[in-house]
């Protein structure tokens, strides 16, 4: 049992046993029924007017949480018994997926999505997240062009979104300042570049070091530094028998970051910077979704150059 469920399970125990009466078999039974979770060993316990034990409490918890449905039956159990005081658990529910205002809430992974033109990648993400595919929320698009075809798409499934032009002759640093200043008020948990055509500061990527991914067309370290076209264009011109993309973090370096996923795609006879930037395309969209939700789920760890995926 999870270290966090644990401790939750066990802060709500010593408070149930104090009020038998309010919570016993028949409760949990009925809190079972109302959150559409049938559990035949509940059922039973209850008809055999088994008493809550430790062990009984810590499998319901365990049940419960599988069915991602914790946060209701806390709040539930608050109303009954009232407020409990989390202690320094209430910073761990993150790791149960759940936060904790007053009443109990599933925690959503808040994503940012920088970008600069169609937003093709961020279609993925959005559609992604609408088939429940991903759990996460995108809390701001933020493009540098006000013509970007991203920032419709954005509209079109209601999320905010931020222009922020560069202004002529504007430090690199100056403008990521201003960006800071939509960035840090949505509070995200990662940063995405969708096609982002601006180079980060070194200030910015220090503030958000390990939370700023970027997509790149090829598979990294081979054609760094190019976007678009052109890397297609330099992978036909080299005659390469495979290319693909990478999704990596973002550092001081352009293209130089842990590397987190790539996908490989077969470069044919007859390609055309067009067909192959299509095909590569695809394949894009599924490796930022993957990512995402790889670090979503807490399962990246940065060690060095290498990003571990668990
Ligand atoms: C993609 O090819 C991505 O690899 C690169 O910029 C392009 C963005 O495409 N960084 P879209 O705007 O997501 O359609």
């Amino acid at each position: 049992m999870q270290d966090e469920l644990k401790a939750l399970a066990d802060i709500f125990y010593a408070k149930i046993i104090e009020f038998p009466r309010k919570i016993d078999m028949a409760w949990i039974v009925r809190a079972l029924s109302a959150l559409g979770i049938k559990d035949e060993t509940m059922e039973k316990l209850y008809t055999l007017n088994a008493p809550i034990s430790r062990e009984v409490w810590y499998y319901l918890f365990i049940k419960i949480h599988e069915s991602h449905k914790l946060h209701i039956f806390l709040n539930a159990l608050q109303e009954k018994i009232g407020t409990i005081p989390l202690g320094t658990l209430q910073e761990k529910l993150e790791n149960l997926g759940l936060v904790y205002d007053g009443e109990f809430k599933l925690r959503y992974y808040k994503v940012v999505v920088l970008v600069s033109g169609r937003g093709t990648n961020l279609q993925a993400l959005i559609d992604a997240i609408e088939s429940g595919e991903l759990n996460a929320r995108i809390v701001g698009v933020i493009s540098n062009r006000k013509d970007a075809a991203a920032i419709q798409r954005a509209k079109k499934h209601g999320i905010e979104s931020y222009i922020v032009p560069a202004k002529k002759g504007e430090r690199r640093e100056d403008y990521d300042h201003r960006l800071d200043e939509i960035v840090s008020k949505l509070n995200p948990n990662l940063i995405v570049l969708a096609g982002f055509l601006r180079i980060l500061s070194p200030w910015f990527v220090r503030k958000y070091r390990g939370k700023i991914i970027n997509i790149h067309p090829s598979l990294l370290p081979a054609f760094a530094g190019l976007y678009g076209e052109k890397v297609h264009e330099a992978v036909l011109k080299r005659g390469c028998k495979v290319t693909g993309c990478t999704v990596h973090f973002v550092t001081e370096d352009v293209d130089d970051g842990p590397i987190i996923l790539q996908k490989c795609v077969e470069v044919k006879e007859d390609d055309t910077v067009d067909k192959l930037a299509n095909r590569v395309l695809k394949h894009e969209h599924v490796a930022i979704v993957e990512s995402v939700k790889l670090l979503s789920e807490n399962r990246v760890t940065i060690i060095g150059k290498v990003a571990k995926i668990h």
